[in-house]
């Protein structure tokens, strides 16, 4: 439980300011951050990922004919490097984004790191930048590995290069509003995804086309857009930037991953928690009808970590849900967040300490 983790801490937060970069760490959003170093390898005709190494934080030189720039093969994840309260740095699950990177570069025919690869480069790019780790309570090192096609190609066709890049920057809360619970607005026009599509991978192809409807909630003041299926219109898939999560009475349910819905690792994680702790857990088709009878809502991810939703609109239709300190997002959050920073005991071997 969350009150025997908090006896499990070791020692009080130790907070050294010559240990950090000199930036103003109360106030971090989701903005990008220069940092030192980041992660380069690279792959040339169907052989294996070269060893990659690190090099200063800076631009990268492209052909205009790169197979990203030109026909979009291109796949990014998101991770985290967080500070526990004695000075100790983990991160979660990285693991799970190399083999994550390795199904989505299937998908787009590219070649990818192995996922000893992968973990090590975010490892590596995590420590040369470590005095961009924020101190305890303050945000986390946001990963951001990009696997793009880079060699040049004319036609439509795989590319004859691949590179693999990590950078970081520090980050606080997704959302503008910090932890404020989420607005969100259910859009009936655009959608996210479509069966056969790459929906269910971290292409970049399935993030410019949602920026219109986000645009647009936002100038009506939402946070993120819910997106429903294409077939039906019908079931919930997920927002722009995290899936989507309901809770009625002991019953957590979240939409199944069956080709549109990115298969998050903070969703996988929370389901797990969820289970963990005597919930009972549903991955399953959810009408928007029901989303919108829920006692509670909340969304997760690597960048939003859990979120609860304050308000759903629908057709003009705007639902409220329950909010306060008892919710079943926060007891979630504050299991996952306690996981992360070692403050909790970590069962499932999640935390890597490096
Ligand atoms: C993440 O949560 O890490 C993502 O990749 C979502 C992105 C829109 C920030």
């Amino acid at each position: 439980t969350i009150q025997a983790a908090s006896a499990l801490r070791a020692t009080e937060p130790v907070f050294r300011d010559e240990e950090y970069a000199d930036i103003d760490w109360n106030n971090l959003g989701f903005g990008l951050t220069r940092t030192d170093y980041m992660y380069v390898a690279k792959c040339t005709e169907n052989k294996e990922f070269q060893q990659g190494e690190l090099s200063d934080y800076g631009n990268v030189e492209l052909s205009p004919a790169a197979g990203v720039l030109n026909y979009g093969q291109g796949l990014f994840e998101g991770t985290k490097a967080f500070r526990g309260d004695d000075g100790r740095v983990f991160l979660f699950r990285p693991d799970q984004n190399g083999i994550r990177m390795q199904i989505g570069a299937e998908r787009m025919c590219m070649r990818s790191p192995s996922v000893q690869q992968f973990v090590d480069a975010v490892k590596q790019t995590s420590l040369a930048n470590r005095r961009w780790i924020p101190p305890p309570g303050k945000g986390s090192l946001y990963i951001r590995p990009l696997l793009i096609g880079s060699g040049p190609i004319l036609g439509l066709s795989p590319a004859p290069e691949y590179t693999f890049l990590v950078y970081a920057s520090p980050v606080g809360n997704y959302f503008k509003n910090g932890m404020a619970p989420l607005n969100l607005y259910v859009d009936n026009e655009f959608h996210r995804a479509t069966r056969g599509g790459a929906g269910g991978v971290k292409s970049i192809t399935n993030y410019a086309p949602v920026l219109k409807a986000v645009l647009r909630a936002k100038e009506q003041g939402f946070s993120d857009v819910v997106y429903l299926d294409s077939v039906h219109k019908k079931y919930i898939e997920e927002a722009s930037s995290c899936n989507i999560f309901l809770v009625k009475g002991n019953v957590i349910s979240t939409p199944a991953t069956i080709g549109t819905i990115l298969e998050g690792i903070t969703r996988r994680s929370i389901i797990d928690i969820a289970s963990d702790l005597g919930y009972q857990v549903e991955e399953r088709c959810i009408a928007i009808d029901e989303l919108m009878e829920a006692d509670e809502v909340f969304t997760t991810g690597t960048a939003v970590s859990v979120a609860s939703v304050g308000s759903i609109t629908y057709k003009g239709q705007r639902v409220e849900y329950k909010i306060g300190d008892e919710m079943v997002s926060q007891i979630l959050h504050k299991t996952l967040v306690g996981i992360q920073v070692g403050r909790i005991e970590d069962k499932h071997n999640w935390v890597v300490e490096i």
